[in-house]
Parts: C-alpha cells; sequence; structure tokens
C-alpha cells in the first residue's frame, strides 16, 4: 500500500489530509440512520476512549463482546479514505448492521446533513487545549499519513494558527457545545472522566438508555482504564501497521493524563498560549471557556 504523509487540503474552510479532501462528495452525501450513534471529538480529546466505554456499555459489559475486533473495524472512522485496498470509512459502514458507531473528527458543519435530520445521537468528547495539543504533536509524530509536525514549537503555533488538519480545535469544541441543547449531544469533558469515570460512564448510559447493573458498571470501568486499553490490542491499536502508525515513535495509549502539557510547554509558550486563548474564547460561555 501507498502511505505517505498526505498534505492537507481545504474543504469549505478545514485543511483535511489529502485523500478525504478528494473523496469529499461520497463523505457529504453519507446517509445517516436514525439509530446510528456518532462520536464526534477533535483529535486527540479521548475518542478511543469514548469508543471503548460506549462499546463496552453496548455489550452490557460482556467483555467478548465488546472486544470482538480491534477499535477501528467495530466503530468505523467515518471521513477516513486510506488507499486501496483499504476500505473507506464510508465503504466500511455501508456494510454494517444496525444500530451503527461511528467516529468522527469533523468540526459541526462538515458533519453530513443526514445525522441532524435522522435525529441521531451524538457524543462529543473534549479536552482542555494544551493537553490536546501536545498528545496531537506525538501522534503526528508516530503517524506517517498526518503532514510531518516539525519542530515543537512551529507546531504549537500551527494549532494556535488553526492550520493543523481537522482545523480550528476553538471552533470545533465551541460549536459543539454551542449546539448541544439543538441536537441529542451530550457533551463530555476528558478531565471529567479522568476525575471521577463511573460518573461520567453514568451519564453515557443514561444517554444510551442501556442503564448498567453495578456488576455491569464495574466491568466497564476497569476495562476502559488507560493500563487496561493500553495493554489490551483491541483498543490499542497495535494492529494497525508500523507502517501506518509507527509505536517506537510514541505508543498511540502515551499517557493519558490532565496536565502533560506542562512537561511540554516552556514557561514562555504557556504564557503566549493563555494570552492568545483569552483573545480567542473571550467571547464564549465563562464556565466553558475556563474549562478548557
Ligand atoms: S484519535 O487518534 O484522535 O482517535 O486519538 P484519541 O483517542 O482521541 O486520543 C488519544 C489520547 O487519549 C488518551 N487515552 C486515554 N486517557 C485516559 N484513559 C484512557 N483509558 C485513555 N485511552 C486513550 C491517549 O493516551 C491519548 O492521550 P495522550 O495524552 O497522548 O496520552
Amino acid at each position: 500500500h501507498v502511505f505517505r504523509r498526505f498534505p492537507l487540503q481545504d474543504v469549505r474552510g478545514i485543511p483535511l489530509m489529502e485523500p478525504i479532501a478528494q473523496q469529499w462528495g461520497l463523505i457529504e452525501s453519507f446517509q445517516a440512520r436514525p439509530d446510528d450513534l456518532l462520536i464526534a471529538t477533535y483529535p486527540k480529546a479521548g475518542t478511543t476512549w469514548m469508543q471503548e466505554i460506549v462499546d463496552l456499555i453496548l455489550a452490557r459489559g460482556d467483555t467478548a463482546k465488546a472486544h470482538r475486533a480491534p477499535t477501528h473495524i467495530r466503530i468505523p472512522f467515518l471521513e477516513i479514505c486510506s488507499p486501496p485496498p483499504v476500505p473507506s470509512g464510508v465503504t466500511q459502514l455501508l456494510n454494517a448492521p444496525s444500530p451503527r458507531v461511528i467516529k468522527t473528527h469533523l468540526p459541526f458543519q462538515l458533519v453530513p446533513k443526514t445525522f441532524w435530520e435522522q435525529g441521531c445521537k451524538v457524543i462529543y468528547v473534549a479536552r482542555n487545549a494544551k493537553d490536546n495539543v501536545v498528545s496531537y504533536y506525538f501522534f503526528d509524530r508516530m503517524n506517517q499519513t498526518q503532514p510531518e509536525p516539525g519542530p515543537w514549537p512551529e507546531y504549537l503555533q500551527k494549532f494556535m494558527d488553526e492550520k493543523l488538519a481537522w482545523g480550528s480545535w476553538y471552533d470545533h469544541v465551541r460549536r459543539y457545545w454551542e449546539e448541544r441543547h439543538n441536537h441529542r449531544i451530550l457533551y463530555v469533558f476528558y478531565e471529567d472522566m479522568k476525575e471521577d469515570l463511573e460518573r461520567e460512564i453514568t451519564r453515557v448510559a443514561a444517554f444510551l438508555e442501556q442503564p448498567l447493573t453495578a456488576e455491569q458498571m464495574a466491568v466497564v470501568v476497569h476495562h476502559s482504564s488507560f493500563e487496561v486499553m493500553r495493554d489490551n490490542p483491541m483498543a490499542n491499536y497495535s494492529s494497525i501497521p508500523t507502517a501506518i502508525l509507527d509505536q517506537s515513535i510514541s505508543p498511540f495509549m502515551r499517557r493519558g493524563e490532565v496536565g502533560d502539557w506542562r512537561n511540554h510547554f516552556t514557561v514562555a509558550q504557556s504564557e503566549a498560549f493563555d494570552t492568545h486563548y483569552r483573545h480567542r474564547m473571550g467571547d464564549a460561555e465563562p464556565h466553558f471557556r475556563t474549562r478548557l
């Protein structure tokens, strides 16, 4: 297969990887079904974690059922387009039985319209900007299909300039937040999951109308912990060839912590980031802006 670091191409003002931009017509005209569940995130906000939780909930804690296949097979990635013969997300989904669970990193305005027309449920996960960009930096180093990240200071600037793949973090987190009452969107914060995982799993289970017994809850909490997922070949992306994800550069399950940004931002970078953040997010709802 010809995998390479794809350049970004503009799709309605959002930089997306070239193969996605080239197949945009197919993605845009994707037909959602009313019982589809969409897990939407900016890259590296906790997608895989939420995918694992949702699958464990839907399997009622039956781990053999939840771990029937690796994450990307169980929960297809809507917009992903790999070179043939690897099936695109759309092709995978066309053949998937209902109810489907679907991953996307698309910003709100690029999500295919039928998801909203069909009234689909959406779970959105947001992560604080500094940890999010650090995680994305390590990912772009190891993911051999993403654009070359270059040195950290330049990468950080690209994030602030809203030029990374899937576009602006600032617009992404905020638009889903503002739309959460117009659609069936459950908005979850990564930091809340770290603070009290059981509480957040309870919210997700209630949203899915799948309340868990205490026994099932214990299974979901255990199997969605960082350590268990890191060592689980069905959850740690170890089945993806090294030519695509080179986990010797940085493991997919890297740190899984809140505040790891302190190990990577200089004091000056942090101050400049905060100033820009206040300016960029200044008119967002205060209790939202200050969380992230
Ligand atoms: S992707 O490629 O966009 O789907 O990546 P995504 O899954 O959104 O983000 C990966 C980061 O999430 C961390 N992660 C977890 N943290 C805590 N607990 C659990 N169970 C967990 N699972 C995944 C993962 O380690 C990446 O964050 P960093 O900070 O890089 O470690």
